[in-house]
């Protein structure tokens, strides 16, 4: 198993509670293999970028801090990993692509040199001066035209998309073993957001790689994950395949989520059920909200 999350629980300390603070993941648990796409839904805040951003302890330490479970990375324990270990894991064994390029690429410089430090500090097979010709391949695989030319390109001046590919070439050329998409086409228009998702797909299935997938869009979990982890108020509250959840749901919660998504051929109806219709007073999903398919 490549990778293994087990009873992973959360904590983000508070000055003005300080014996505790609050609990953003509990009891987590997950295991994802090689050439799989984990996708992780549910609303925003319910804790999926924390669980994605700890699998390499990115989280700022404190406040963050892990009270329990195991992330375990070809078995082994990523809490436990000394620094060194954890900077050959981050960029290295594990890629991220976040929603916003903008954030993730350095605004002051070129493409060619961003790729080249990836591949100087993961790649000790590539000889410095392949570096160039490497990372050429990799934004030509993700698409990008010319890419000898691009090389010398700053962030700003490519289009979102392109900067989108450019992250994505960035994080594949250390051959991660899992790349963790964490909304990566949120801030794009449709058809680049389809153009992506293709891309995203075709690597997993040609490089073996394992994808964590975390969106808000069910329609794209559809066309991209093998499982599907739903999370809400830091728990997974179902977990399965993406026919098996999509389709017979078994969670309120899951069920609500589902009628959220608008469907050209449902019956116009005044709104579209939001997550609070399907909340109890006690602020547990319950389903209070039934008549959503009729007319
Ligand atoms: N550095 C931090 N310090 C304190 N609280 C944080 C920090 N980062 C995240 N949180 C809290 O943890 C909870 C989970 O946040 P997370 O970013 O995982 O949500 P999410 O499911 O990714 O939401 P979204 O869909 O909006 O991206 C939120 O309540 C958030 O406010
Ligand atoms: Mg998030």
């Amino acid at each position: 198993m490549l990778l293994e999350v087990r009873h992973l629980s959360i904590r983000f300390a508070r000055r003005d509670a300080p014996a505790g603070g609050r609990r953003v993941v509990d009891d987590v648990s997950w295991t994802l293999d090689a050439g799989r796409c984990l996708a992780v839904v549910g609303e925003s805040g319910s804790g999926k970028s924390v669980s994605a951003m700890a699998l390499t302890r990115l989280l700022p330490e404190p406040p963050a801090r892990y009270d329990a479970g195991e992330i375990l990375l070809e078995g082994r324990n990523v809490l436990t990993m000394r620094p060194d270990e954890l900077r050959a894991v981050r960029g290295g064994k594990v890629g991220y692509v976040f929603q916003e390029p903008a954030s993730s690429l350095n605004p002051v410089l070129t493409l060619g040199r961003q790729i080249g430090e990836a591949l100087r500090l993961h790649r000790a097979d590539i000889a410095p001066a392949a570096r160039d010709a490497e990372a050429a391949r990799w934004l030509e695989r993700v698409g990008i035209r010319e890419p000898a030319r691009r090389l010398g390109a700053y962030p700003h001046e490519l289009s979102g998309g392109m900067q989108q590919r450019a992250m994505i070439a960035m994080a594949l050329c250390a051959r991660p073993a899992l790349l963790v998409a964490d909304e990566p086409t949120t801030a794009l228009d449709v058809s680049v957001q389809a153009e992506i998702i293709r891309l995203l797909r075709e690597l997993k299935d040609q490089l073996g790689m394992a994808l964590l997938f975390i969106t808000h869009n069910l329609p794209l979990v559809r066309s991209l994950a093998d499982e599907v982890a739903v999370m809400f108020r830091g728990k997974v509250v179902e977990q399965g395949s993406v026919a098996r959840v999509l389709d017979a749901p078994e969670h309120p919660y899951t069920r609500a989520l589902l009628a959220c998504v608008p469907r050209l051929d449902a019956p116009r109806r005044a709104r579209l059920p939001t997550i609070e219709d399907f909340l109890a007073a006690d602020g547990k999903a319950a389903v209070r909200y039934t008549v959503f398919q009729e007319s």
